[in-house]
């Protein structure tokens, strides 16, 4: 049961005597599928892993209102900076990142968005979001997010480019989507604030913040996502090691998303849970959904 390939990539490379005994394994985020992925597609993959991330009552769940909710808590923890009225820059119009956007807008933000994917642009604009590349963004930015598990996102130019007192901080899996090596090398001077807060300054005077050592902040500064979210996660990963065990013999040493039947067996579980009942559909409209020669 892995977080970000880091297990995987441990096994494969330093402990391969073992890799033989492994029936397979479960993947729990966005930036660890796509590595599996390219060990897939490179055929080292060396036993099935099921990417839990890309059940539905994963990524819409723990993504978007999970790491939405919890990415806030840690930047308002962090810093107690008011959001309403101010600039906040949200890179990526992922599951995560618009859930922070969301979030954001939610408690008055200005939120401004910028994207690679034409796609999620436009979604973005479309949900009513202010699209700009982030070398423009940066320039009118008060608190920059990053969560696209992409490298440099904020670069050395951006940095240059930023308002006195700008904050930045990071929610995408690893601590590589702002350049700290950049911030570092452009600053004058370095000092600890407060707990989570490096302030740099510039040779200029401008003074920028960096939350959490630009790891994920929502863990550095607050507490993670609540277990009412994380509960759908964490069924799917045993639902699915149960489902590895049960068809050991018959997986390849592949990507698997999560079968459907676990996924909507989740979403079931948790509705119960949450004491919401549904409607079922009747035989008469079983069989109508089911026909295409009726309503025509
Ligand atoms: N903080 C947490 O607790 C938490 C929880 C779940 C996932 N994650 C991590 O967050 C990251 C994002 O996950 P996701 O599920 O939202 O992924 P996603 O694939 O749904 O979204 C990522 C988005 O970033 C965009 N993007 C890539 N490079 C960009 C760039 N240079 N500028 C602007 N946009 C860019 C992509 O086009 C995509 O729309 C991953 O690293 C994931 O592992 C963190």
């Amino acid at each position: 049961m892995d977080d970000g390939a880091d297990l995987v990539s441990t096994l494969h490379k330093e402990r391969t005597d073992l890799l033989d005994e492994i029936m397979g394994g479960t993947e729990e985020t966005t930036t660890g599928v796509i590595r599996l992925r390219a060990m897939a597609s490179k055929g080292v993959l060396r036993y099935p892993i099921i990417a839990v991330n890309d059940a539905m009552t994963k990524h819409l769940f723990d993504n978007r209102y999970g790491t939405g909710q919890s990415t806030i808590d840690g930047i308002v923890r962090a810093t107690n900076t008011l959001l309403a009225g101010r600039v906040l820059v949200v890179a990526g119009y992922g599951w995560c990142s618009r859930g922070i956007a969301l979030r954001a807008r939610g408690m008055g933000a200005q939120v401004v968005v910028t994207e690679v994917d034409p796609l999620r642009a436009l979604e973005a604009v479309m949900d009513g979001f202010r699209v700009l590349p982030m070398m423009e963004a940066a320039r009118i930015g008060d608190i920059f997010v990053t969560s696209t598990g992409d490298i440099n996102v904020i670069d050395g130019p951006h940095l240059e480019v930023m308002r006195d007192g700008a904050i930045l901080a990071n929610s995408g899996h690893f601590n590589v989507e702002v350049n700290i090596p950049a911030l570092e090398a452009m600053a004058v001077e370095k000092q600890r604030i407060r707990d989570y807060v490096d302030q740099y300054t510039m040779p200029d005077g401008r003074r920028i913040s960096l939350l959490g050592e630009g790891r994920l902040i929502n863990l550095a500064a607050a507490e993670g996502h609540p277990a009412s979210v994380m509960d759908m996660s964490f069924a799917n990963q045993a639902l699915c090691a149960e489902h590895i065990a049960k068809n050991a013999g018959n997986l390849h040493n592949d990507v698997y998303s999560v079968p459907e039947e676990i996924d909507k067996e989740v979403a079931r579980l948790k509705l119960h849970a949450m004491g919401i009942t549904i409607d079922t559909l009747t035989p008469e409209q079983k069989r109508y959904l089911e026909s295409w020669e009726e309503g025509t």
